[in-house]
C-alpha cells in the first residue's frame, strides 16, 4: 500500500474549554490530547506526520520540539478546515495517502486507522463516519437511492431532511494525496460559516468520478472530540475504562476497574492485586504477586514480586525512580521520595518518609521516620521517631549506618555520620559523631531524680 502521511489539524481556538491553555494541550491519562493523536500516528507507522498550529501555536510547537519526525506547518488566520489542509498539502509528496486527523479526537484507535486505509487502497476517498442517533452538530454523510455516498453537508447547510439522517462525518478520511491536491485548490468557502470546509472535497470526487467509500464505526468514544471540560471528564473514563479492561484481560486483579486511574505506563506481571482509588504515573512497574492497597499514588517506579504496598502509600520516584525490593513491605501512609532504593524484605511503616537513600535487605523503620541521603545496612532497625538531619542550610551529607545496627527510638543522626556494624544508639540520642562497630552510643542528658518530691501549690490570697 502508498505511504502515509498523516496532517492532524490543531489550530482550532478551543474556546468552549475556557482555559489560558491551547486545547490540544490539555491532558488525558496524563498525555495531551495531541500527543495520543501522534501516538496513534507512529503506531500506524506513518511516513511523516504534519501538525497544523494556529491558536497558540507557540506553545502547542514548543511541546512537541523534542519529538523527531515531526513537522508543524502554522494556519494564520484559521478559515476552515479546508484552509488548513491547503497550508499542509504544499510539504506532502503525490506518491502517499493523506490521512487526516483532529488534534482534539483523542481515542482514534490505530486498528481503526488501518481499516480506513485499507478502504482508501491508495485510490479511493475514505471518511471514518459513526451511525448515532444523536447527530447534531456533526456533517451528515449524504448518500443516493444506491447508498452511494454524494456528499459531507455540514449542520449549518443542511436541509431538515438531511439533518435526519444519522451517519455522521467523523472529521477524519482517507485521501490520495495527489487527488486532494487537485480537489482543495478548488475549495470555496459560499457556505453557511463562510469557510473554507475540507468536507466539500467529497463532492469534487464524486463529480471527478473517484469512488467515495465509508468506514462506518459504533464506538463514538473512538471519534468524540474534546470541546468542553465536560467532554474531557467523560473520554478520560472511556480511555481509562479500555486500560483497566486491558489489565484485567492480562490477569490483573482490579478490585474495581471504576476506580482505577493509569496516567502514563504500567505494566504488571502475573497475580497482581489492586484494590480500589489507586493512580499510577509516569513508568512503573509491578512484578509477580504484588499487592496494592486502596488508595495509592504510585508513580515512577519499580515494585519487585511479592512486595506489599499498604493503603495510602505515596510513591513518587520522579527522574530518579524509586525501588521496591522482593518481598518489601511498604505503608500504610508511607512516602518513597526521588532515589528510594529498598532491598529484598525491608519494611517501612506508617508516616515514614524514605528520600536518596538504600536500605539493604531486612532493614526496616517502621514508624514515624525520616531516612534521607542515607546508606542502611542489612538488618537495621531504624527506631520510631529518628531523623537524619541531612541538611546543613547549605548542603546535603549523608549518613552511613552499618550492618545490624539499632537506632533507639526519637533519634537524631547529624550527618555527615557513620554508625559502626552491629552497633546500639539508646533512644533519644542526638549523634554528631561516628560511633565504632558494636559500640552503645547513648548522647542525651543523664537521668536523675529527686525522692519525695513536692509540687508548687497555689497561693492563698
Ligand atoms: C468538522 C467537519 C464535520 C465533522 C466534524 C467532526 C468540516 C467542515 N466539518 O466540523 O463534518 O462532523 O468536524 O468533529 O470539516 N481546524 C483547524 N483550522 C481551522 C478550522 C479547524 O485546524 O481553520 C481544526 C480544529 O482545531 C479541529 C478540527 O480542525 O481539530 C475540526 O474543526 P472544527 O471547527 O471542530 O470542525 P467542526 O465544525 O466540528
Ligand atoms: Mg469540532
Amino acid at each position: 500500500m502508498a505511504l502515509v502521511d498523516v496532517v492532524v489539524m490543531a489550530a482550532g481556538k478551543g474556546t468552549r474549554m475556557k482555559s489560558s491553555m491551547p486545547k490540544v494541550l490539555h491532558r488525558l491519562g496524563g498525555r495531551a490530547l495531541l500527543q495520543h493523536v501522534i501516538d496513534t500516528a507512529s503506531a500506524i507507522e506513518a511516513r511523516r506526520v504534519v501538525v497544523i498550529t494556529g491558536h497558540g501555536a507557540e506553545e502547542v510547537e514548543a511541546s512537541l520540539q523534542a519529538q523527531t519526525g515531526l513537522q508543524c506547518v502554522r494556519q494564520m488566520p484559521q478559515l476552515g478546515t479546508g484552509h488548513a489542509m491547503q497550508q499542509a498539502v504544499p510539504v506532502l509528496s503525490d506518491d502517499g495517502i493523506t490521512l487526516v486527523l483532529s488534534g482534539d479526537v483523542p481515542l482514534i484507535q490505530a486498528d481503526t486507522l488501518q481499516a480506513l486505509l485499507s478502504v482508501c487502497d491508495g485510490q479511493h476517498v475514505a471518511l471514518l463516519s459513526l451511525q448515532t442517533n444523536s447527530p447534531t452538530g456533526y456533517g451528515r454523510l449524504v448518500r443516493n437511492a444506491q447508498g452511494v455516498v454524494q456528499a459531507i453537508v455540514e449542520e449549518k447547510d443542511a436541509t431538515p431532511e438531511q439533518r435526519l439522517i444519522q451517519e455522521i462525518y467523523s472529521g477524519i478520511m482517507a485521501v490520495p494525496t495527489r487527488l486532494l491536491r487537485g480537489w482543495l485548490a478548488r475549495l470555496d468557502n459560499q457556505n453557511a460559516q463562510q469557510e473554507y470546509y475540507l468536507t466539500d472535497v467529497v463532492k469534487f470526487a464524486v463529480a471527478d468520478g473517484c469512488t467515495v467509500q465509508a468506514h462506518c464505526i459504533s464506538q463514538a468514544w473512538q471519534v468524540e472530540g474534546v470541546n468542553t471540560p465536560v467532554q474531557l471528564a467523560s473520554l478520560e473514563r472511556a480511555y481509562q475504562h479500555l486500560q483497566a479492561q486491558r489489565f484485567m484481560n492480562e490477569g490483573v486483579r482490579l478490585a474495581d476497574p471504576a476506580r482505577f486511574d493509569v496516567r502514563g505506563t504500567l505494566s504488571c506481571g502475573q497475580d497482581v492485586e489492586i484494590d480500589v482509588n489507586c493512580v499510577f504515573e509516569g513508568e512503573v512497574h509491578v512484578g509477580d504477586g504484588v499487592r496494592i492497597g486502596p488508595n495509592c499514588f504510585i508513580a515512577n517506579c519499580s515494585i519487585q514480586a511479592g512486595a506489599v504496598i499498604h493503603a495510602f502509600t505515596h510513591i513518587d520516584g520522579e527522574k530518579l525512580g524509586v525501588t521496591v525490593g522482593e518481598g518489601a513491605s511498604v505503608g500504610p501512609f508511607a512516602r518513597l521520595r526521588p532515589g528510594a532504593v529498598l532491598a529484598a524484605e525491608v519494611h517501612i511503616g506508617n508516616f515514614v518518609e524514605v528520600k536518596n537513600s538504600t536500605l539493604a535487605k531486612g532493614a526496616k523503620a517502621n514508624h514515624l521516620a525520616y531516612v534521607g541521603d542515607a546508606t542502611v545496612g542489612e538488618r537495621v532497625n531504624y527506631g520510631a521517631g529518628t531523623i537524619t538531619a541531612n541538611y546543613d542550610g547549605a548542603n546535603k551529607h549523608r549518613t552511613i549506618i552499618e550492618a545490624d545496627v539499632h537506632i533507639g527510638s526519637n533519634s537524631v543522626l547529624v550527618a555527615p555520620v557513620t554508625i559502626g556494624a552491629g552497633g546500639t544508639v539508646g533512644a533519644g540520642s542526638i549523634i554528631t559523631k561516628s560511633t565504632e562497630p558494636g559500640a552503645l552510643t547513648v548522647a542525651r542528658g543523664k537521668q536523675t531524680s529527686m525522692a519525695n518530691y513536692q509540687r508548687p501549690v497555689k497561693n492563698k490570697k
